[in-house]
């Protein structure tokens, strides 16, 4: 027998001011992107945005629907916008962040399986990372430098 370990770090900052301007503004895009989030069954509406390595920046929020399985989490609908219609142009970064209507989220919200195993494929086939940025409502930023972090032991084989 053999023993594996895990080792992750990531950065957490105070506030948007420690975490930098550039930072800021893109966690700012995915705040103001979450206003358009379909969130009616829930009350929990997220944003995300992307930073292209052409500049340009990718939105997306979460679209509920009543037959429930068919909403789709703001991640993967701002991550299958971007490679629908920008199919090589790398993905630099991504923020996110949400608000409950229910109570005040003071902790980063942290994206669920399904939209880490899809930027976990798409951070591999571009083959360069993804740096990932985690915001609530208020309260500290969590920084990842790469999704794989977020996802370790992903599911990926050739035999597909
Ligand atoms: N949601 C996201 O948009 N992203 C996540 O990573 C987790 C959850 C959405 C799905 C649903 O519309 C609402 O948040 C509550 O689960």
């Amino acid at each position: 027998m053999r023993k594996g370990d895990l080792n992750i770090s990531y950065r957490i900052y105070a506030n948007l001011a420690e975490l930098g301007k550039s930072d800021a503004d893109l966690m700012l895009a995915a705040e103001k992107s979450l206003r358009n989030a379909y969130a009616v069954y829930s009350g929990f509406k997220v944003g995300a945005a992307l930073l292209l390595e052409n500049g340009e920046t990718i939105l997306g929020n979460n679209q509920e629907n009543i037959a429930f399985p068919s909403s789709l989490c703001a991640e993967r609908v701002a991550l299958y916008y971007c490679k629908a219609n920008y199919p090589d142009v790398k993905v630099l970064k991504i923020a996110i962040t949400a608000k409950a209507s229910s109570s005040k989220l003071i902790v980063p919200v942290t994206p669920c399986g399904a939209c880490r195993q899809v930027m976990s494929e798409y951070e591999r086939i571009q083959d360069t990372s993804i740096e990932v940025i985690l915001k609530g409502e208020e309260g500290e930023v969590f920084v990842f430098d790469r999704v794989a972090d977020l996802l370790p032991l992903a599911f990926q084989t050739t035999a597909l």
